[in-house]
């Protein structure tokens, strides 16, 4: 009975990890219906292993001006995670993964400005933009948080 009880704990340990080891992260996404580029960031953040939901508010700025994203650190669209935190724009999945792993105590999340050319879901064949993924901060400050120099370094 003891061996099998162990058995049981074990079984319910290995459930409740696993999707601790994937990215059993869900995100919320905000765009508008007509956005094609969104529509690309989402399968790449699918693909990273992200389970996503898609909306379409009818008050897309207001939403955003809601969740603390200002009008310098706007894009197309908006990720919200289970706890809370924003993602705006093209940010590459990798670097939403490293935030959630270990989000800085003053950010509300990350944003990549406008819609650099040959960010995940901006691919135009090799053009390649270098941009920077910034930090939000709670006072409505930006740093940052990543520099992209390279297409391959996104992903
Ligand atoms: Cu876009
Ligand atoms: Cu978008």
């Amino acid at each position: 009975m003891l061996r099998y009880m162990n058995f049981v704990f074990l079984v319910g340990v290995f459930l409740t990890a696993a999707p601790l080891t994937s990215n059993a992260e869900e995100l919320q996404v905000y765009k508008s219906p007509t956005c094609g580029c969104c529509v690309k960031w989402i399968s790449h953040l699918e693909e990273f292993g992200f389970t996503t939901q898609t909306h379409h508010p009818g008050d897309l700025d207001g939403l955003k001006k809601e969740l603390g994203v200002t009008s310098q650190s706007a894009s197309c669209h908006t990720a919200v995670s289970d706890q809370g935190y924003v993602f705006e724009g093209h940010v590459p999945a990798k670097y939403v993964q490293q935030f959630l792993d270990n989000p800085a105590e003053n950010a509300i999340g990350l944003a990549v400005p406008a819609m650099p050319l040959g960010s995940p879901g901006m691919e135009m064949g090799d053009r390649f933009q270098p941009y920077k993924v910034f930090q939000l901060n709670k006072d409505g400050s930006l740093q940052v948080y990543a520099s992209v120099e390279q297409q391959a370094d996104q992903y």
